[in-house]
């Protein structure tokens, strides 16, 4: 038999669901997209299905598959990256989910994660958001899946006395994949990897093991949860009835540390920033936990088999991207995505408008759920064109707040960031990436190839089956695309930016 030719990733986003073919050189050989349904049955409230997602992944597979003109035979390996912290709690032996996943953006937890704060320490003092975070590097939000399943054990009729009978499963979205693909119901295996589970609450940095005292302070209990097994291995073979049968399943990393890897951000110090529905920046920190002073995450980058983990520092912005669909779905003012940089070009500036898109909370630097959009500075001036250039440099600002503090936890463990790599679909708009040059003061760079997730969890699969032999094999791969160097005096930058933390402190005070 001839030696297999391509990897394949299937990157599980919050909006949809890829499936890419890549070659030995890291190129896209096929690759095939299908959406899913956001479920917003409250306000604050985002669900997914998960029937409709697995569905979406067994049809994008044999999609790309098929436009690749290749099959199973040529496949060394598949990978998995998915969106982080969306939570799905199913029964083991129907395969049936018992709700509809919670996803990361969804705020329903905010009274689970207050109760959890208020809670007196020995001294009668609230212990507050940052009661696990030294065990587990996360402050007490919404955003992370411990609070998610907590809330499903306890609203979910029936689901506590099934999962204490040991008749559930939970698992992240690459737990509910690798499950299905070998083989479900009939033996498939239960798993997550390193990266996922950093981003539970419920995993020690350290051990990189279930931590049973924060899971018994949740109430969750150990039996329901996946095997933690590192980022690149060969977790099962693909069982179920599909073009792919056979194939190893050798990857699963969370898709912000896939991409972080599909960047080569191998060396302490390298970060990357990928713009999507939210942005989420990391910097590689080497081989230990980082505790951030500044409102960051600390978090695993990735796990490679039997080597050491590498870890991250991690500045999650929840709306970005999802602003820009705002402005298109809820407002009308563009009709594509595409139609905000001309219009943003339409203006010289933002006519004095700054505009805070608070729509789940804040998250990194601020981690507040109450704080609320804010859209300040109007005048009779401002038209729509302003609107679209506040609306971009919302992503900039933001961006800028989150490298500001990775700034300051980086010096503190004598780290330097010289440049930010970028990738996502919002990298496409040259205006925003200037702006973003102009903001950070430092160079902003992005690679030939856009597809830095896919090949992250590509890389993943193949190192874990010799398809690459090294990560420097890899880094290799890594070619500049284009560079965007700061222009903006130092004044008028430091006036934007008081204006723009004038403007999140409006958004912090709103809720009474
Ligand atoms: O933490 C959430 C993140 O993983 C979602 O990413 O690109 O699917 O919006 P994306």
């Amino acid at each position: 038999m001839s030696e297999p030719r391509f990897v394949l990733a299937v990157d599980q986003g919050t909006t949809s669901t890829r499936a890419m073919v890549l070659d030995h050189a890291g190129e896209v050989v096929a690759s095939h997209q299908l959406e899913h349904e956001q479920v917003l049955p409250r306000a604050g409230w985002v669900e997914h299905d998960p029937m409709e997602i697995w569905r979406n992944t067994r049809i994008a597979i044999g999609a790309a598959l098929t436009a690749a003109d290749t099959s199973a035979a040529h496949v060394a390996a598949l990978g998995i990256t998915n969106q982080r912290e969306t939570t799905v709690v199913w029964d083991r032996r129907t395969g049936e989910p018992v709700c509809n996943a919670i996803v990361w953006q969804d705020t329903r937890t905010q009274r689970v994660v207050e109760e959890l704060a208020a809670e007196p320490g020995p001294d009668g003092e609230p212990l507050g958001v940052d009661r696990f975070r030294e065990v587990c590097g996360l402050p007490l939000a919404t955003y992370f899946a411990g609070p998610k399943l907590r809330w499903v054990l306890d609203n979910v009729p029936g689901v506590r006395e099934r999962a204490e009978a040991g008749d559930l499963l939970f698992g992240t979205v690459d737990s509910w994949l690798v499950w299905q693909l070998t083989g479900g119901p009939a033996g498939g295996v239960h798993v997550t990897d390193v990266t996922n589970a950093s981003r539970t609450m419920l995993m020690d940095l350290r051990t990189l093991a279930w931590d049973p005292d924060t899971c018994a302070t949740l109430g969750i209990p150990v039996s329901m949860l996946p095997t933690i097994r590192s980022s690149s291995e060969v977790y099962g073979e693909v069982k179920v009835d599909s073009v792919l049968t056979g194939v190893p399943v050798a990857a699963a990393l969370g898709d912000q540390h896939a991409a972080t890897l599909g960047q080569a951000c191998f060396t302490p110090g390298a970060a990357k920033n990928t713009y999507g529905t939210g942005n989420f920046l990391l910097l590689n920190t080497g081989a230990t936990p980082v505790d951030s002073q500044n409102g960051l995450l600390t978090t695993l980058g990735w796990k490679l088999g039997e080597a050491e983990p590498v870890y991250a520092l991690e500045g999650s912005i929840a709306v970005t991207g999802s602003l820009v669909q705002w402005l298109r779905d809820n407002l009308g003012l563009i009709r594509t995505a595409a139609e905000v940089e001309e219009l943003a070009r339409s203006v010289e500036d933002n006519g004095g408008a700054y505009f805070v898109p608070a729509f789940s909370g804040l998250f990194a630097p601020y981690w507040r759920p109450d704080a609320r959009g804010a859209l300040v500075g109007l005048t009779r001036y401002v038209t729509k064109g302003h609107l679209a250039r506040a609306v971009l440099e919302a992503t900039a600002f933001q961006t800028r707040d989150v490298v500001e503090a990775m700034l300051a936890d980086a010096a503190a463990s004598g780290l330097e960031v010289s440049e930010l790599r970028v990738d996502g679909g919002m990298t496409v708009n040259d205006l925003l990436m200037q702006i973003q040059a102009d903001l950070l003061g430092v160079p902003v760079v992005r690679p030939r190839t856009g597809e830095t997730t896919a090949l992250g969890a590509a890389y993943a699969a193949g190192l874990a089956v010799g398809f690459w032999g090294s990560t420097q094999e890899i880094a290799d791969h890594w070619q500049e695309g284009s560079r965007w160097e700061p222009e903006l005096d130092e004044e008028r930058r430091a006036a934007e930016i008081r204006r723009w933390s004038r403007a999140v402190e409006r958004s912090l005070d709103w809720v009474e």
